[in-house]
């Protein structure tokens, strides 16, 4: 099971919109990560990485290992443009459904804006149980609510207009069925937070 071509191609062709709002999405990350103490324990495993908005957070004094995982290739090269100088850090082209890691690699996992688009959501989710260590931690966060974001995706073509993020209440009990302990969810017009540890 992999991403289609069809949602790969959308994602490549993206980029240069989805660079635009960088600077006000990574500034009220700055605030999400101190103020809920996002985890940035690493090894740590960045699904779905765009062009690398999480990296300053992450990879801090450049001492952690982050993995960047990507289906878009041209996600990935602005990535690499963009961080160059940030050493411990590997930028793949991979899927989440198929993850190219031995089990229990990985202290932190982070979904980032991408749980929605995941074709087969729990075989997702047990890829990323099976790289992360017992009471490693998983994040999924989203800037807003799942309604917004669903008519976000409906309006956004045919590659992602089924992508549906479910409200937070549903994902945490998906996410406690698979072997995670959700410890936090939050749901509000301009935040979606889950957090699990992995039993
Ligand atoms: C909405 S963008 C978010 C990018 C980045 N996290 C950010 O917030 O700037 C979703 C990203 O997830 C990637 N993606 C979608 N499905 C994926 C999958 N199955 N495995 C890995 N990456 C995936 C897309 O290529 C895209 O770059």
């Amino acid at each position: 099971m992999t991403a289609s071509h069809d949602k790969r191609d959308f994602f490549d062709g993206i980029v240069p919109q989805w660079i635009l709002d960088t600077e006000e999405r990574s500034a009220r990350l700055a605030e999400i990560f101190i103020e809920y103490e996002l985890p940035t324990s690493g090894p740590v495993l960045d699904i779905g990485s765009g062009v690398g908005i999480l990296l300053p957070y992450l990879s801090d004094n450049g001492s952690t290992f982050v993995a960047e995982i990507e289906i878009s290739m041209e996600m990935l090269r602005m990535a690499r443009e963009q961080h160059r100088t940030l050493k411990d850090v590997c930028f793949m082209q991979s899927d989440a459904h198929n993850l190219p890691f031995a089990s229990a690699s990985f202290t932190t996992a982070h979904c980032f804006s991408v749980y929605p688009h995941f074709d087969a959501p729990e075989l997702a989710l047990r890829e990323i149980r099976r790289c992360l260590r017992p009471g490693g931690i998983l994040c999924i966060l989203h800037l807003m609510g799942h309604e917004e974001l669903n008519e976000l995706h409906r309006e956004a073509g045919r590659a992602v207009e089924s992508d549906i993020l479910p409200p937070v209440d549903d994902l945490a009990r998906t996410i406690a069925q698979q072997g995670f302990a959700v410890t936090r969810s939050v749901e509000r017009s301009d935040l979606y937070l889950l957090l699990a540890t992995r039993m």
